[in-house]
C-alpha cells in the first residue's frame, strides 16, 4: 500500500485492514502517535489525512491509499509556535494527549473563534491539565480569535460540538479538531 506520510512517499506490506495507527508506529516507526483508547473516544492517535484531522485507531490502511498522511513528526510551520507555546503554557503534564492536540490545533482555520477552536478539540481528552493551559497555548500561538457567539448560534462552533467525542474516520464530516 502507497501513501504519502509527512512528505514521502511510503510503501508498506501490511494488511489492509490493519489499522492506520498501528501502521504508523509498528510498520513506519513513528511513535508519536499515540494509542489511548482504541476506539474513537480519546483522540490521542490523531493525525491529518489529507489535511483533516482523522483517528488513526479508527482507519484501516487500505483508507489512506494515495493520502497524504501526516503525524505530529511531521508538523511544520505554525505547529512549531504551537510547540513552544505548550512548553511554555504548561499545557503538557503525563504528555499523552499532547501530539493528538498539536495536530489537531495545527489544522484549525486561521480564523477561528475560542469557542469554535474548543469545540473542534472536543474529541482530544487530557486528563492531566484541566484544558486551560492548552487553550492558552493554542492561543498564544496566533489561534484562536476571541469573540464570543451568542449561545446557540449555528456555524462551526455548533457544528464541531455536535461531533464532541465522535470518531473522526476517514470520510466523516468532522471539522478540524
Ligand atoms: Fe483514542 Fe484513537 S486511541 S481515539
Ligand atoms: Fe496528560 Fe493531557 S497531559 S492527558
Amino acid at each position: 500500500m502507497r501513501f504519502v506520510l509527512n512528505g514521502k512517499t511510503v510503501t508498506v506490506r501490511a494488511h489492509p485492514m490493519k489499522r492506520l495507527l498501528d501502521v504508523l508506529r509498528e510498520d513506519c516507526r513513528l511513535t508519536g502517535t499515540k494509542e489511548g483508547c482504541g476506539e474513537g473516544e480519546c483522540g490521542a492517535c490523531t493525525v491529518l489525512v489529507d489535511g483533516q484531522p482523522v483517528n488513526a485507531c479508527l482507519v484501516p490502511l487500505a483508507h489512506v491509499r494515495g493520502a497524504r498522511v501526516t503525524t505530529v513528526e511531521g508538523l511544520r510551520g505554525r505547529a512549531r509556535a504551537l510547540q513552544e507555546a505548550f512548553v511554555e503554557e504548561g499545557a503538557t503534564q503525563c504528555g499523552f494527549c499532547t501530539p493528538g492536540l498539536l495536530v489537531a490545533a495545527s489544522a484549525l482555520p486561521a480564523k477561528v473563534t475560542f469557542e469554535e477552536m474548543r469545540a473542534s478539540l472536543a474529541g482530544n481528552i487530557c486528563r492531566c491539565t484541566g484544558y486551560g493551559a492548552i487553550y492558552r497555548a493554542i492561543e498564544k500561538a496566533g489561534l484562536p480569535r476571541r469573540s464570543r457567539q451568542p449561545a446557540g448560534a449555528g456555524g462551526a462552533a455548533a457544528k464541531a460540538g455536535g461531533a464532541g467525542k465522535a470518531g473522526r474516520g476517514v470520510g466523516s464530516d468532522r471539522g478540524p479538531a
